[in-house]
């Protein structure tokens, strides 16, 4: 039965995902070639980085290499000419940590964003959440909400760059989160939700009304590889090195694996599991000023972001050879109890009946 079942279980699956590939080319001419080696892997490596921006801290773990397409029209010809983008990430058991690392010349105009460096993660939240259209929920500005757009929850992080000190943290602070949404007031260190680019929301606030329950779960901080010092820039220092100088950019995130949200507005990490996530890079190329769309992207669909579990194979082999040798040991120490025992026995067998304890009787 089983047997005869299968192939039509197949067949089933197949249709159901070659029906899906094209509904989605009929609403636009939107394609993306699948690249099945293309993930992110999260090891666990607890007590490692410190979120400062600078990246000596995490030289022994692996990166993941992605070249940089215009997010709305992944053409080769228009890849960023700086280069690919490197993306890492770990955990601790607690928080989820991302290095993201490009090469770009320093430019830095302070207050003004867009044209300053940006980045942007994106994971998805709700199990229908396509990475194009951020969500691709179909309801336009009036009509998205919470319930007509259910399941195509996206969350995003996006760092602007023109009010942050490099080195410094910025993101969720007490004064934003006691306000109970996802701002940040002082970088620009933001955490956002969405259904489709047009229904974008700050954590909390929403188009059927705001809950002051939300918080900014991201902390975060810049740098690039010109600038001299290492300690303690502050904004008078801006623009912190000269502008077209050589070199990388470093943008360094931290967010608990799982947070308090009752809104569905944040993505949720599992050890052990499996997410999904995706990088936007803004730049000012030739010094001209961003728009919002106009960001490259490391692919043209989600990446697997996966969170390793601690139990890797050198964590398992370390504790078997240590319960061996207290196997071991406890093992010669009730042979030598019995030993112990058996001569207690042929002592108190050989003593004679009477004896301290009658004395004692005596005594009473
Ligand atoms: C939600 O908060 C935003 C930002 O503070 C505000 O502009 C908006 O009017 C609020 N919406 C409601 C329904 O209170
Ligand atoms: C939608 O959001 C509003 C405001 O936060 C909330 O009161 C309502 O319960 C939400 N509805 C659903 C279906 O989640």
């Amino acid at each position: 039965m089983l047997r005869h079942l299968l192939p039509l279980l197949l067949l089933l699956l197949c249709s159901n995902s070659i029906g899906r590939v094209s509904s989605h080319q009929e609403s636009g001419e939107w394609s993306c070639d699948a690249d099945s080696e293309n993930q992110v892997e999260a090891e666990f490596r607890p007590g490692l980085v410190t979120v400062d921006g600078h990246a000596d801290d995490w030289k022994d773990i692996d990166g993941f290499e992605f070249p940089l397409r215009p997010a709305l029209d992944p053409d080769e010809d228009h890849e960023y000419k700086g280069g690919k983008m490197t993306v890492k990430a770990l955990h601790d058991g607690h928080d989820a940590f991302f290095m993201v690392q490009v090469d770009g010349d320093y430019v830095y105009s302070k207050g003004t964003s867009n044209k300053c460096p940006s980045v942007a993660l994106m994971f998805q939240i709700g199990e229908s959440a396509t990475y194009h259209n951020m969500g691709g929920c179909s309801e336009g500005r009036d009509t998205c909400n919470n319930k007509s757009c259910k399941g195509h929850e996206v969350d995003m992080m996006h760092f602007s760059i023109g009010n942050a000190i490099p080195g410094r943290l910025y993101g969720g602070n007490p004064i934003d989160n006691r306000d109970g949404y996802g701002g940040d007031r002082f970088g620009h260190l933001v955490d956002l939700y969405a259904w489709t680019p047009h229904c974008r929301y700050l954590d909390g606030l929403g188009p059927s009304g705001n809950d002051t329950s939300a918080q900014n779960d991201w902390k975060g901080a810049w740098w690039h590889s010109s600038f001299t010092t290492h300690s303690g820039f502050i904004e008078e220092d801006s623009p912190y090195a000269s502008d077209g100088k050589k070199g990388t950019y470093y943008f360094e995130f931290s967010r608990p694996l799982r947070t308090m949200d009752r809104l569905q507005q944040d993505a949720q990490f599992t050890i052990g599991g499996s997410s999904k996530m995706s990088v936007a890079f803004w730049y000012p190329v030739d010094g001209q000023p961003w728009h919002g769309s106009g960001h490259y992207s490391i692919h043209c669909d989600w990446v697997p972001l996966e969170i390793s579990s601690g139990n890797s194979k050198l964590t398992k082999s370390a504790p078997s050879v240590s319960a061996n040798v207290s196997s071991a040991f406890a093992l010669v120490l009730s042979v030598a109890s019995l030993c112990l025992s058996v001569f207690v026995g042929y002592m108190l067998f050989r003593t004679p009946t009477v004896g301290p304890y009658t004395t004692m009787d005596g005594n009473l």
